[in-house]
């Protein structure tokens, strides 16, 4: 991964796609370097003072060299982004924390399971819940550039499907709502019971309920999971120690088993974590 560095970027556009949650592009030269599930840190106003907000990465334009993120308002500092106009200059620290690993989960999906050689198939499952499901955009879209393409379960409160149509343009969404008013009833792993989809891999982002239930799911199935710890990050750099988690790895200085989500995550491989 490359080293992080604070740059200038500047609006693009920026939209309300459901309520509280808005879409925002921004131009901005780390996207050269932004991948599936790492994020940024975006200054408030008066950043010399503040600490960045981390925002996960949605979708990259590298052409374009623009970022887009999708944030839910959750305090001053998004509410103030949402209230960003195009051209509005930013303040960026990136590109944070490591990613979906697409090109090694590929290789190693492709040497231990073949889709072709099972009868009602496997499949690559990307799991999004709420604000996890922006992430799996960039994923979807890097996997589908890699001849691959997944089934995306996108888990929702209501009938806001916020993203659904650009998900659709990179594999076959299916649909979670916790009330009930679209697709199933429930939540993501409910849709893989309902629709009798085996995963062969799984890739998973969402709030820590869903991130332990799919953790003991896979487990269980002996399915390897990948799953993104973004929701316990608070200020994203490695400062505040709030995302501590305790890892089966071994820091090789300190010689204890936790890991600052934020820098080693948020990605992890779901058997390495406890959560
Ligand atoms: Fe603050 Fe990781 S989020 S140290």
């Amino acid at each position: 991964m490359s080293g992080k560095k604070k740059v200038q970027g500047r609006v693009l556009s920026q939209q309300k796609i459901a309520p509280g949650i808005y879409d925002l592009w921004m131009e901005t030269e780390l996207a050269k370097e932004a991948g599936a599930g790492q994020f940024i840190g975006i200054y408030p106003e008066d950043g010399a003072h503040l600490l960045p907000r981390p925002i996960s990465i949605c979708e990259v334009d590298k052409e374009r060299g623009a970022l887009r993120v999708v944030y839910r308002i959750v305090g001053a500092g998004t509410a103030w982004f949402a209230t960003w106009k195009p051209k509005q200059k930013v303040d960026i620290l990136g590109v944070l924390g490591n990613g979906y690993p697409v090109r090694e989960i590929l290789e190693n999906y492709t040497g231990k399971e073949n889709k072709k050689e099972e009868p009602g198939g496997r499949e690559i499952v990307l799991l999004g819940g709420g604000i996890g499901i922006p992430p799996m955009l960039e994923l979807a879209k890097e996997l589908s550039a890699q001849g691959t393409e997944p089934v995306i379960v996108a888990g929702y409160r209501d009938q806001n499907l916020f993203l659904a149509d650009d998900l659709a343009k990179y594999g076959r969404v299916l649909t979670a709502t916790e009330d009930g008013s679209a697709g199933v009833k429930g939540n993501v792993l409910d849709v893989l019971s309902k629709e009798g989809i085996r995963p062969a891999l799984i890739m998973a982002c969402g709030p820590m309920p869903m991130l332990r239930a799919v953790k003991a799911f896979a487990a269980k199935e002996g399915v390897l999971a990948y799953i993104s710890l973004e929701e316990r990050m608070a200020c994203g750099v490695g400062a505040c120690l709030g995302c501590v988690c305790k890892t089966t790895r071994k820091d090789p200085h300190s010689h204890v088993k936790n890991a600052r989500i934020c820098t080693e995550g948020p990605v992890f491989e779901a058997g390495e974590v406890e959560i």
